[in-house]
């Protein structure tokens, strides 16, 4: 399994805040998007080894944690979702609607909201034990670095991650990057499941 974990300090934390015909002026709601896209797309296939987790920082209700995995088995409607690309700021708005207070619910199967913090849950995984890498500029070449089973990687908006939570993440996780350019965050996930997957193939992870 890989996780990605995608923070934004704008995109909107509840569904009032979300025009789905302009994403863009929903708080940057359009990056979230294309990381949906960038996580499980494939040419003709879903991928079915990741989960994509968006904590959103912006108004009114901040901070919320959206945590996906598409499930693809069994029936159609309640028992299952398939994601398509035309309509995940459909599906996150009505995410955000359907949260409920004090608890950590299954809004579709495998698509979950709670109210939860980054760092908070950042700390979460790693006492848990899992193995976890901030995508950085600064960080060692993805091309040499060691990645464990089980890989999260997190990500930052189209300003960054906020300079307080990151100095804090570069003690609790290994910085990575992906190469000499800026990309964006859905870039950057693409070329991680690319790393990845070759790792995999050549029986390396
Ligand atoms: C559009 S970029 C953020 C740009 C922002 N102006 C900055 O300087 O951080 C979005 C996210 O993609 C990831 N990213 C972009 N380029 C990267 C690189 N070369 N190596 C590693 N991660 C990268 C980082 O997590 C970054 O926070």
């Amino acid at each position: 399994m890989r996780e990605f974990i995608y923070y934004s300090r704008t995109a909107p934390t509840s569904g009032k805040y979300v025009n789905e015909d302009n994403p863009y002026e929903s708080g940057r709601l359009d990056i979230p998007i294309h990381s949906v896209i960038a996580s499980f797309f494939l040419s003709q296939k879903i991928r079915t080894d990741v989960r994509l987790h968006l904590i959103f920082a912006g108004m009114p209700d901040p901070q919320k944690h959206l945590e996906l995995q598409p499930v693809l088995e069994g029936k159609t409607d309640i028992h299952k979702i398939y994601l398509n690309k035309k309509n995940i700021a459909g599906i996150l708005k009505k995410m955000l609607y359907k949260y409920k207070e004090g608890e950590k619910t299954e809004v579709f199967p495998g698509f979950w909201i709670e109210k939860k913090g980054f760092l908070e849950f950042v700390k979460e995984l790693q006492k848990q034990g899992r193995d976890i890498y901030i995508l950085d500029p600064k960080g060692i070449d993805i091309r040499t670095a060691d990645i464990k089973k089980n890989p999260v990687f997190i990500l930052g908006d189209h300003r960054g991650l906020p300079l307080k939570e990151l100095k804090r993440l570069k003690t609790l996780c290994t910085p990575i990057t992906i190469g000499p350019n800026t990309y964006f965050a859905s870039h950057t996930i693409a070329i991680v499941h690319n790393e990845l997957d070759r790792r995999q193939s050549a029986g390396e992870l």
